[in-house]
């Protein structure tokens, strides 16, 4: 029996750790075995990325290129063998991450290119929040220029999110409590 590929989506701040977490442990009290992970994954590629994304020196295209590069090896080595297996395979950030941050700057038929001939998954949700308040949840006040760019990007990364919710990918109101937050993830993932 194949697994359930599930993904979580949305800005930094956005809760997806927080609910990635809680999906699991309900899934598993109903009885399934479940891979929680995330991306940038844990390879050698995946930490060199995120190693990256503190220095912020490299180009967008380098940056895509090395998600893509650690997404093959996320696919080949954790998400395929378990979903083979039969677990449900709980992904924090996948190929709509590509796409909603990178096309901030780069054409998205490139990305889309990129990234399609990843497995697509059965369900992704994207907690949608407010810049403000995922820069908030992530990092409290800061300088207000830095602010203020920071909050500008991941407004544009929010807008281009919402672009691309359709069929299988769904929206949740995230700027509420974890609680309620998870209600409305539960009730998308017992339909499926
Ligand atoms: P996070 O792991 O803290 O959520 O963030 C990883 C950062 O990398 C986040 O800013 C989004 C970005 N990212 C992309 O731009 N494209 C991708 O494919 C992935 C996986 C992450």
């Amino acid at each position: 029996m194949k697994g359930l590929f599930i993904v979580l989506e949305g800005i930094d701040g956005s809760g997806k750790g927080t609910q990635t977490k809680l999906l699991s442990e309900y899934l598993k009290k109903r009885g399934r075995r479940v891979l929680l992970t995330s991306e940038p994954s844990h390879s050698v590629v995946g930490a060199f990325a995120r190693e990256q994304l503190q220095h912020r020196k490299m180009s967008q295209k380098w940056m895509q290129l090395l998600f893509a590069a650690d997404r093959q090896h996320h696919v080949e080595n954790d998400i395929l063998p378990a979903l083979k297996a039969g677990k449900t395979v709980i992904c924090d950030r996948y190929s709509l991450s590509s796409l909603a941050y990178g096309s901030v700057s780069l054409p998205l038929s490139w990305l889309k290119k990129l990234n399609h001939t990843f497995p697509r998954p059965d369900l992704t949700i994207i907690l949608d929040v407010p810049a403000e308040v995922g820069l908030k949840r992530v990092r409290g006040q800061r300088r207000s220029l830095e602010l203020y760019e920071r909050k500008n990007l991941l407004a544009k990364v929010r807008r281009n999110y919402l672009a691309l919710a359709k069929g299988d990918i769904k929206v949740v109101d995230a700027s509420g409590s974890k609680k309620e937050t998870f209600a409305a993830i539960k009730m998308i993932v017992d339909k499926l």
